[in-house]
């Protein structure tokens, strides 16, 4: 029987290349995103089922699940990749949008590992990969909320890996350095000029 992935954020930069790559190996990929109705080179692609997932929307990741067990069987691995980058002043950041960099970056990821992991259990197998950053081991100016959701991927993949360890489930966490993807443009969301003006002037 093929191996199935399921990814989150596989609409675009590291998510759809690891989709791509792994349905050539001739894995089943679930290949899960926020805006499905959008994608026009997954959709042409054999054994790939494409799903909405937001990391911010329980009903979203349980559906998803289901879905992809329905569809193949089984879930092999579970690629935690969506998250994007708040940058900026902490004190010229709205709680909004501290609370959305967080529940992305760790809340979801918590809550998409917890919802596949009675799945992994009683298959006694599965692996997480948690894609943290380079930026989860050492810090620049103004990612403040970016490094704390990274140093949290870390801390919290190294004791999930002692929790799961005995029910045969790994856990591995991935850190790029600068990756060519469009992380820059699509998932970058630096505090506007007005509110940095404002902070600037004291
Ligand atoms: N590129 C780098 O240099 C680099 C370096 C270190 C770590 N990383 C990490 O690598 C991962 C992928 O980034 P990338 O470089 O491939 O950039 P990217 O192409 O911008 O991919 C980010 C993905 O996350 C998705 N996403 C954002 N919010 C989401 C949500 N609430 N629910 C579901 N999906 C959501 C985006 O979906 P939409 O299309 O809907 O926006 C997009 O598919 C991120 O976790 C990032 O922190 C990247």
């Amino acid at each position: 029987m093929n191996r199935t992935i399921l990814i989150t954020g596989a609409s675009s930069g590291i998510g759809k290349a690891t989709a791509k790559l792994f349905q050539t190996k001739g894995w089943n990929v679930i290949a899960t995103m926020r805006t499905p109705e959008k994608e026009a080179e997954l959709t042409r692609l054999d054994n790939i089922l494409i799903t909405r997932l937001d990391v911010t929307d329980s009903s979203s990741i349980e559906a998803s699940v289901t879905e992809g067990i329905e569809k193949f069987g089984r879930i092999d691995v579970l690629l935690n990749n969506a998250g994007y980058g708040a940058y900026g002043p902490l004190e010229a950041f709205p709680m909004e949008n501290i609370r959305r960099q967080f529940n992305t970056n760790v809340i979801g990821l918590l809550e998409t590992t917890k919802a596949i992991l009675p799945h992994f259990r009683a298959n006694k197998a599965g692996t997480i990969v948690n894609i943290s950053s380079i930026g989860g081991q050492m810090t620049f100016p103004l990612g403040t909320l970016y490094h704390g959701t990274k140093f949290a991927v870390e801390g919290l993949s190294e004791a999930l890996h002692y929790e799961l360890e005995p029910f045969g489930v790994k856990v591995k966490i991935v850190e790029p350095g600068m990756i060519r993807t469009d992380f820059g443009g699509r998932s970058f969301d630096f505090v506007n000029d007005e509110t940095l003006e404002e902070y600037l002037r004291g």
